[in-house]
């Protein structure tokens, strides 16, 4: 295989969809993993047949790609502008298309687009619980964005989604009664005012089995759980040995003194930080010692002064990034490691869908 490559564990891909949906069985939650993670049918087959009841996605270029293996999608990102709404609107003629949305101009553009199409497409209200990213900001705001949605033709309104995106640390620091309490009062205000939410849709991989601690979720969407990477492991969510992907590359020069550089920079592992002090740029599975401390696009410069053996030139080594989401997106195929040994080429069939 010629590196740098993306090489996926089936086995430990599996234990992961596994846990996962056992735990959302276990508190009677819907599982609609993010499948930003990892842009592939293959991977979103796997996920629904262990019970998942659907998808999200963040980009409509993504859930085109993906409603080949799935009739039941939420893009979790907005859509305001004309040519997103008209394909969503197509979309939602053959399948189950629900969008959150945090603004009555977002509403009114994504009703105009389904009128035309002759379709409906669903919304949820998006609440920001702490994030501050996305989402109304307030219980009555929501409120009010649910009634000018339940007067609009064209949109149904189906519930109210939230992300947690704040909440990273490890499970037992976690303060999650902020996001409960803001979804208990968003409920009890539509609960007055005559409307239902019959999804209320959160979850990350960070609190995605403190999920039972917010009691208005009814489905949680998580998405990097399914491959992991060390931000993964630095918040404590899961080990290394759940990391299911990395990226195999080759040492290509070790001139200068107390480094060695490998095959694949930021163009190959992404240039997200990691979120330990001493993280560096990802972790050298093979050199737990070893520090990847500089990347430019094409070359990593890996620390080698604390490794009682350092990598050889032309040593193939791998690493698992600090985030697989964007790492994944920059290859058009990976390779999938079967549970039989099998060494299979798996597009990332959405890879690059980014509209
Ligand atoms: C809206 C939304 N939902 C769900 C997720 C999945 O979260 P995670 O990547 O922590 O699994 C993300 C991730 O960015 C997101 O933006």
């Amino acid at each position: 295989m010629a590196t740098p490559a993306l090489v996926i564990d089936e086995a430990v891909v599996r234990r992961n969809i596994g846990r996962m949906a056992a735990y959302a069985a276990e508190h009677g939650l819907a599982l609609r993993p993010h499948a930003k993670t990892h842009k592939s049918l293959r991977m979103a087959r796997l996920q629904l047949s262990a019970g998942a009841v659907g998808l999200a996605a963040a980009k409509v270029g993504e859930a085109e790609t993906l409603a080949e293996a799935c009739d039941d999608l939420l893009i979790a990102y907005p859509a305001v502008d004309e040519p997103r709404c008209r394909r969503i609107a197509e979309l939602a003629r053959e399948k189950t298309i629900r969008v959150a949305v945090d603004s009555a101009f977002a509403a009114d553009a994504l009703a105009t687009a389904a009128r035309e199409a002759g379709s409906t497409v669903g919304v949820l209200v998006e609440v920001d619980v702490g994030f501050r990213r996305t989402g109304v900001q307030s219980p009555q705001a929501a409120l009010a964005l649910a009634r000018h949605l339940d007067r609009t033709r064209g949109v149904r309104l189906d519930g109210i989604m939230c992300f947690p995106g704040h909440v990273t640390g490890p499970a037992d620091e976690q303060d999650l009664s902020p996001v409960a309490e803001m979804l208990a009062e968003t409920l009890e205000l539509w609960s007055a005012g005559g409307l239902a939410a019959g999804i209320v849709s959160g979850g990350s991989t960070p609190t995605a089995y403190q999920s039972h601690r917010i009691p208005a979720l009814t489905e949680i969407r998580p998405g990097t759980y399914i491959y992991n990477d060390m931000n993964t492991v630095a918040g404590g969510h899961c080990g290394v040995e759940d990391c299911a992907v990395r990226v195999a590359c080759t040492v290509v020069s070790d001139a200068v003194p107390g480094k060695v550089v490998i095959d694949a920079g930021s163009k190959a592992l992404g240039s997200d930080p990691a979120r330990t002090a001493d993280g560096g740029f990802g972790r050298v599975v093979e050199y737990p010692e070893a520090r990847l401390v500089r990347l430019s696009e094409e070359h990593g410069e890996v620390g080698v002064t604390g490794c009682e053996r350092r990598p050889a030139l032309g040593e193939r080594v791998h690493v698992i990034p600090n985030h697989i989401c964007p790492c994944v997106n920059l290859y058009d195929q990976a390779w999938l490691r079967r549970e039989d040994g099998q060494w299979e080429p798996m597009p990332v069939d959405a890879r690059g869908r980014l509209s």
